[in-house]
């Protein structure tokens, strides 16, 4: 990675990645991408442009013109809202892929994009989740990622484009909102811990999801990213998890620092459904063998640095 191209840079993942990458790589080398224009970061301390990932020859223009010999695309609707938009949805996560894999293609660029625990579906075994196992999802969301884990093999079987991913858990964050998520509830609990001290949450009890902190799943992208080639067996995409926890798990993490805190339930059929169709808990070991990943943040450490940095906001 050298120069790089991010698509959906002011999303959650994207909003950290960018500052990440061009703090590590140049910010002159890290151009971002995003349907809006905003006056964040990242629009402000590098190249910006404003492009609708849809847009097949914009995209290309733009990496073209900066040379870029990487595109990490991440511009997607998440679980919930893909599930409220299907059309939408199909529309603009795989018509983004495949524009910017056709990008890659052309720029003979290094390619990431995210997976998913969405990509599993029931009859995935739910517990110790195999890198390799049944992948038969039914949300829109699980069939835009397991589709594009499967164009993005055929990118790299057929046309040797240098792809790879990984099968992200929740991501949890504090710089940057979640929209549409269906893990949306274990960042906003961490704000409305903050702010009153309770949170009401529309995933049930018991629901067990994998979660990551977000500087470890940077750490991931980056490590990936750099890892040997040649010692990949699998690219698109790995699992990888820090920790699988239920709501009640998180509340009592808090109430570790907050004891008065109280977690209710007023639970959400749709986002529930979507949650019981994915697994409890993923076996990243094939990530580990192969490229070494390795998570810092359990979650006692995450909940007190969400804690810790969101009092300060
Ligand atoms: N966080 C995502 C979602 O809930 C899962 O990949 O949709």
């Amino acid at each position: 990675m050298k120069k790089i191209l991010l698509t959906g840079a002011l999303g959650q993942i994207g909003s950290e990645l960018t500052t990440k990458l061009r703090h590590v790589y140049g910010s002159d080398n890290v151009i971002a991408t995003d349907i809006r224009e905003t006056d964040s970061a990242v629009v402000k301390n590098g190249p910006f442009e404003k492009l609708d990932v849809t847009d097949a020859e914009k995209m290309f223009d733009i990496a073209k013109k900066n040379n870029v010999d990487t595109i990490i695309h991440l511009a997607a609707l998440l679980s919930a809202t893909a599930e409220a938009k299907p059309l939408l949805a199909w529309n603009l996560n795989m018509g983004g892929l495949v524009n910017a894999l056709e990008t890659a293609r052309e720029l003979d660029c290094q390619f990431f994009t995210p997976s998913s625990i969405g990509a599993f579906g029931p009859s995935t075994p739910k517990d110790s989740t195999p890198q390799d196992t049944i992948m038969r999802p039914t949300t829109m969301y699980g069939v835009n990622k397991v589709s594009g884990e499967l164009l993005s093999d055929y990118y790299f079987n057929k046309f040797g484009v240098d792809t790879r991913g990984l099968r992200f858990p929740g991501l949890i964050s504090y710089e940057t909102l979640p929209g549409g998520g269906t893990t949306d509830y274990a960042v906003e609990i961490y704000y409305e811990a903050i702010k009153n001290n309770r949170y009401t949450s529309y995933i049930g009890e018991g629901t067990h999801m994998d979660m990551m902190y977000m500087p470890d799943a940077l750490n991931a992208i980056i490590d990936l990213m750099e890892a040997d080639g040649s010692k990949l067996e699998h690219r698109n995409s790995f699992n990888v998890s820090a920790m699988s926890v239920a709501p009640e798990d998180i509340a009592k993490a808090i109430q570790v620092h907050q004891p008065e805190f109280t977690l209710n339930y007023e639970v959400d059929p749709v986002r529930q459904s979507i949650a019981e169709s994915w697994p409890n808990a993923i076996d990243s070991s094939a990530a580990m063998k192969e490229w070494g990943f390795k998570a810092e943040f359990d979650l006692a450490k995450m909940t007190k640095d969400m804690l810790d940095t969101l009092k300060n906001k």
